[in-house]
């Protein structure tokens, strides 16, 4: 098999480390005193960072000229749901016990479950149209979808800081990270703009 053609498995399993990490320390008892949360954190802290890294790989194509990094967008993109879908299953589990009623009440009532909640909705149909036949069917307009990328990720950023409590520093960084990642677009943008005038 060639290097190119590694790429991608490669880096699956890489993605999938984070996974294997927190199943291993389950099975040798490193999860710490409150199991249940450091697993829904580990999942929810994952997911952003897979969000940071799909928003990563248009400017660095751009930057470095490697055109390749592209194709494996779309895998980063399903391990940002895949990572929430475990989060969100953790919730459901390990904090509400599948209380649905409660589960309800607190999508309701706390703005921080309601926003994760919206976030999580939102993810959907980009994970259900990330596929070629979807790219092909939905021409201009799976571009017009696939921007709704950067409100989830600014969603989940204000997610982070909602449920945080005492150190800021974590949701800190992810926004500050975030923010220069949102930057470029807009310079990107102008600069097309100005070039059209
Ligand atoms: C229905 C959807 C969601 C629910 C019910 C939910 C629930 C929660 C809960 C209960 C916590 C707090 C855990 C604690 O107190 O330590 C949390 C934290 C977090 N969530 Fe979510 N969440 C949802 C969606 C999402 C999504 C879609 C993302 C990202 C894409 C996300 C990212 C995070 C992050 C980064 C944290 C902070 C983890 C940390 O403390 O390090 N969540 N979420």
């Amino acid at each position: 098999m060639s290097v190119h053609k590694m790429l991608k498995p490669v880096v699956f399993i890489f993605c999938l480390l984070p996974l294997m990490m927190i199943m291993w320390q389950a099975f040798t008892n490193g999860l710490g005193a409150n199991p249940a949360e450091t697993i829904l954190d580990a999942m929810g802290n994952w997911a952003v960072y897979f969000l940071l890294i799909t928003l990563t790989v248009t400017p660095l194509r751009r930057l470095t000229g490697w055109g390749g990094i592209v194709r494996l967008r779309r895998m980063f993109g399903l391990f940002v749901f895949f990572y929430a879908s475990l989060h969100l299953l953790s919730y459901i589990w390990f904090d509400q016990y599948f209380d649905w009623h409660e589960i309800v009440n607190d999508i309701i009532k706390r703005p921080f479950i309601s926003l994760g909640f919206m976030t999580f909705v939102l993810l959907i149909p980009l994970m259900l149209t990330s596929n070629k036949a979807m790219i092909i069917r939905l021409k201009a307009n799976w571009k017009r979808l696939h921007q709704l990328v950067y409100p989830i990720a600014i969603m989940a950023t204000v997610h982070f800081f909602l449920m945080t409590r005492a150190d800021f520093q974590q949701p800190v960084i992810i926004a500050l990270i975030l923010s220069v990642l949102l930057m470029y677009r807009l310079v990107v943008y102008f600069q097309k703009k100005a070039a059209r005038l």
